[in-house]
């Protein structure tokens, strides 16, 4: 049976987070992204084939991993769908775990999981910054937990984002504002400021390119809300150049200095409760550690 299905998942990825999905004898689980089926085979060991629901959106993916897992010996309940839905002829489950990243977690996996469940998915849209998110299904219908840390999958393939295509002067010939950087943009190279830059601007691209005389260019383009911030870097420091409706660097600028002083605290302390209208993100107290993010 092939381990691999792309680079986005190492085995040891995939084994920390089913211990993180602490499983029980008789839980039954919802798997969004079969791959390989190597996930699905450790989750069928574990609790037994007939416990263990698993979605892939690629039919000929899903018929490998099916023919991979009855060889391994299970005989388990592969569907071939957008995974985004769920299942909800086996629902509910004790159990949903994503192995593709989402931008945010359907309100169909809290609706298919039982009250006292455990979602486990990664957040985010960018290749990396993106973090491992464990909720817990109250009564209530909602779903409340944190990041616990940081993962990298493939996007959900519904929830992928479009590359953007076309000359990218173009898209940033029309600024309203120009001033300098209180933070550097390169302080997105790293893991926690880049997801906190996704909550603050959901939507956003980071597009660096180099220009025909070497430059090196800094991009966030929102093609939904039609916005961009460019940054250039001379001597004196970054100038951001913005556009459109909404002041990109501005609200990622106000949330990056507020985690600095709030003494930098790691991915692992952004909490998070969902609803079937939101998400809502925090970290501490600060209102401007703080990202609502509504479906409507
Ligand atoms: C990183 S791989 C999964 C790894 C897998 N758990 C394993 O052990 O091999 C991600 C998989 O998610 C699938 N996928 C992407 N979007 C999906 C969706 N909306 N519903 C179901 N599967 C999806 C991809 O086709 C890909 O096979």
């Amino acid at each position: 049976m092939a381990l691999r299905c792309c680079n986005c998942s190492t085995p040891t990825t995939v084994i920390g987070m089913i211990e993180e999905l602490e499983p029980a004898d008789g839980h039954t689980v919802l798997e969004i992204g079969t791959g390989t089926g190597y996930s699905t085979a450790l989750m069928c060991h574990r609790l037994g084939e007939d416990n263990v629901t698993t979605i892939e959106v690629d039919p000929q993916v899903a018929a490998r991993a099916d023919a991979a897992l009855e060889e391994a010996g299970f005989s388990t309940w592969t569907v071939t769908g957008d995974g985004l839905l769920g299942h909800p002829p086996r629902a509910p489950y004790d159990r949903t775990i994503a192995t593709c990243a989402v931008r945010r977690i359907p309100y169909t996996w809290v609706r298919q999981t039982k009250p006292g469940g455990i979602i486990l998915a990664t957040l985010g849209s960018w290749p990396w910054g993106t973090g491992l998110a464990k909720v817990t299904v109250q009564e209530d219908g909602t779903a409340e937990g944190r990041i616990i840390g940081r993962s990298s999958f493939m996007q959900a393939r519904s929830q992928a984002t479009a590359p953007l295509a076309g000359d990218l002067s173009a898209r940033t010939a029309y600024a309203d504002t120009e001033r300098p950087a209180k933070v550097p943009p390169t302080l997105l190279d790293e893991w926690t400021p880049s997801f906190l830059a996704q909550l603050s601007a959901p939507g956003a691209q980071l597009v660096r390119a180099t220009a025909d005389d070497g430059t090196k260019l800094l991009h966030l383009f929102d093609p939904e809300r039609e916005s961009f911030a460019a940054f250039t870097e001379d001597t004196a420091g970054w100038t951001v150049r913005q556009g459109g409706p909404v002041a990109l660097w501005d609200g990622i600028e106000r949330s990056l200095m507020a985690w600095q002083g709030a003494g930098q605290p790691d991915i692992g302390t952004v909490r998070l409760r969902i609803t079937e209208r939101s998400h809502v993100y925090w970290i501490g107290k600060e209102p401007v550690l703080r990202w609502e993010h509504r479906v409507a």
